[in-house]
């Protein structure tokens, strides 16, 4: 991965990032990351990874607004984005990837459309891994993030050409380098994770995930 095009592609998303996403999606991005945010209620502790603009951290405040938060995103000005829009909350923010996660446990770890920045190896053997490693024995992972439909052969299709589209487009902007999803599945599996919900959206474009340690 080459971390400065990254940062600087995600920073300079960072200002019309909620609005291209509503362009493009609607409310339907919102609505699979919010899926499962009941699961947060009693949590002490989150963990949002990856949490971009802003938009997921005020539906996490309005159903848990007691809990620490801690908020780890590669780019300052999403992290910026995100300040302006929950000025009066304490929330940890860290400028960072996930080497830079607290060395703590969390009763909740959110990935929200981050782990498809990675590539497979790096999901399963570092990232995976190192998210793991932070959940508490009775801790929740939500997950959510694009999904190869198998719903029909033309639902399969699109799904294919929107997350080609997109990794075209992410491709140029932050230099990603990745031509197609990883195998989220394979990742939680092979780190001993079991998935205990989950929930499809738009015809299997979007999937909304929760784990567990096993
Ligand atoms: C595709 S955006 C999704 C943003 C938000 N979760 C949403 O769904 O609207 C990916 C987010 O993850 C962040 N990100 C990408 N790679 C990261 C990494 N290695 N460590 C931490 N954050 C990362 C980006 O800065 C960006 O905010």
């Amino acid at each position: 991965m080459n971390e400065p095009r990254l940062i600087q592609g995600f920073d300079f998303l960072a200002p019309f990032y909620d609005v291209l996403v509503k362009l493009f999606f609607g409310h339907s991005i919102l609505k699979a990351q919010t899926h499962f945010l009941s699961e947060i209620k009693n949590a002490k502790t989150v963990l949002i990874f990856g949490g971009g603009a802003g938009r997921l951290l005020i539906e996490c405040l309005k159903i848990n607004n007691k809990a620490n938060y801690c908020y780890v995103d590669i780019s300052s000005k999403m992290i910026k984005q995100t300040k302006q829009k929950t000025r009066h909350t304490s929330v940890q923010f860290i400028i960072g990837s996930y080497n830079d996660i607290p060395k703590q446990y969390f009763d909740i770890i959110i990935t929200p459309f981050v782990l498809d920045c990675f590539r497979q190896n790096e999901l399963t053997d570092q990232v995976v891994l190192m998210l793991k490693i932070r959940l508490g024995s009775n801790g929740k992972w939500l997950f959510s993030d694009f999904n190869y439909s198998k719903k029909s052969t033309v639902a399969n299709i699109f799904s294919r050409i929107t997350i080609q589209f997109l990794y075209f487009i992410f491709n140029i902007i932050c230099g990603l380098e990745i031509i197609k999803l990883p195998d989220f599945k394979q990742a939680f599996k092979q780190n001993n994770l079991v998935r205990t919900k989950h929930q499809e959206f738009r015809n299997e474009l979007l999937a909304s995930s929760v784990y567990c340690n096993r």
